[in-house]
């Protein structure tokens, strides 16, 4: 049996009927910037995610980096962020002249962890980005209690995990701002890039909306130093047909993330824990293992390609080095990135593809 790590094909073909006339009323409409559908789709956003608004943009990466842009944060300022995770909200600190702190993250859910963030702010903090990494909310309750007595600002990031809920809010809602991304593979993926950021605030989204436009409230008047990131027409289009499928679709990762687990019990494995009071969209399924390189040769030869995440920390990349972080650092962040191997995980795989992957994994431990 072959097991695709994704599959984007699939999900494609079980909507073909009803992506096909939307993308078509677009091109009939020729409404192609900023359009019917964009509005719409950022009024449907906000809705699901309890906030008053969306603001539709090019990708996640342009989400983050427009959130901090919105929030002023410039030059002499600190944000800090997580090293185990991709390096969008890292990258969009660093475009924003701030300097990029890092803290370290939990051994069991990966998510930023509060008690390092508290040792690394300083006078100069503006923001945190905690990620909501592989489809589960950061502890946003403590990463809150830790800002609001300064001022700090959290930006969430959504990327991977649009539809979770912390103690029933839905993510994006609660920080000050939140990103999100429709990557196609994302949980809900566009047929292209684009993104969104969502906000209770009248006054930031009236300036990420300026701002996705090179600044300008009136067309040749520009008011502030923008950009050009604005969510395509199109894509807002498909992704109004893809979202009332989010809710089952999530549904489904969370079925076949508790089939895999029930499968490796008795291995000796860490399987992925859900945080009291998440509930966790499974963007990835991962377990560690000491043995995880063998084991991934093992599958892969057995028709179960895998891709790590995250093969090497943020701190340790090469375009970081000028921070002076060193190997031992951010122990948690190096030892998840050497032990970590995410699963094939997409609403479409089968219940027989899931068993086989199972199997495949107790074979290799007890053979
Ligand atoms: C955690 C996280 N943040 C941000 C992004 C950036 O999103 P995009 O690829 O849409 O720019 C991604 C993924 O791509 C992500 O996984």
């Amino acid at each position: 049996m072959q097991v695709p790590f994704l599959n984007l094909a699939a999900q494609y073909e079980s909507l073909k009927t009803e992506l096909l006339p939307a993308v078509e009323k677009v091109l009939a409409g020729a409404h192609y910037i900023l359009g019917p559908n964009v509005t719409a789709f950022e009024q449907e956003v906000a809705a699901y995610t309890g906030a008053r608004f969306g603001i539709g943009v090019n990708s996640g990466s342009d989400a983050l980096t427009l959130a901090l842009r919105a929030l002023e944060i410039g030059p002499g300022d600190e944000v800090i962020t997580t090293p185990f995770t991709y390096i969008a909200p890292a990258e969009s600190i660093h475009q924003m002249g701030a300097k990029v702190v890092f803290a370290d993250v939990d051994p069991r859910t990966f998510l930023i962890d509060p008690v390092d963030v508290a040792r690394k702010i300083t006078p100069r903090t503006r923001a945190i980005i905690p990620v909501h990494l592989f489809g589960q909310a950061a502890p946003l309750a403590a990463l809150n209690a830790l800002a609001e007595p300064h001022g700090i600002q959290i930006v969430e990031d959504c990327a991977q995990a649009i539809g979770a809920t912390l103690d029933g809010q839905p993510a994006g809602g609660i920080g000050r701002l939140g990103c999100f991304s429709f990557y196609p593979t994302k949980n809900l993926g566009a047929d292209g890039d684009g993104g969104m950021i969502v906000t209770n605030d009248e006054a930031l989204a009236k300036r990420l909306k300026m701002l996705r436009v090179h600044g300008i409230e009136r067309r040749y008047f520009h008011d502030l130093h923008g950009f050009n990131s604005r969510l395509d027409e199109i894509q807002a289009a498909i992704l109004r047909v893809k979202l009332p499928h989010l809710n089952s679709w999530n549904a489904r990762r969370a079925a076949i993330a508790k089939r895999y687990s029930e499968g490796f019990a008795g291995l000796p494995l860490d399987l992925p824990v859900t945080a009291p009071g998440n509930s966790h969209v499974f963007h990835v399924y991962a377990f560690l293992s000491d043995r995880r390189d063998e084991l991934q040769q093992f599958l892969a030869d057995r028709g179960v390609p895998t891709i790590i995440y995250y093969p090497r920390p943020l701190h340790l990349q090469t375009v970081y080095a000028d921070l002076g972080y060193r190997e031992g650092d951010f122990p948690v962040a190096e030892a998840v990135s050497r032990r970590i191997l995410p699963l094939p995980m997409y609403p479409e795989l089968t219940d027989e593809q899931v068993d086989y992957v199972v199997a495949k994994v107790r074979e290799f431990f007890l053979k």
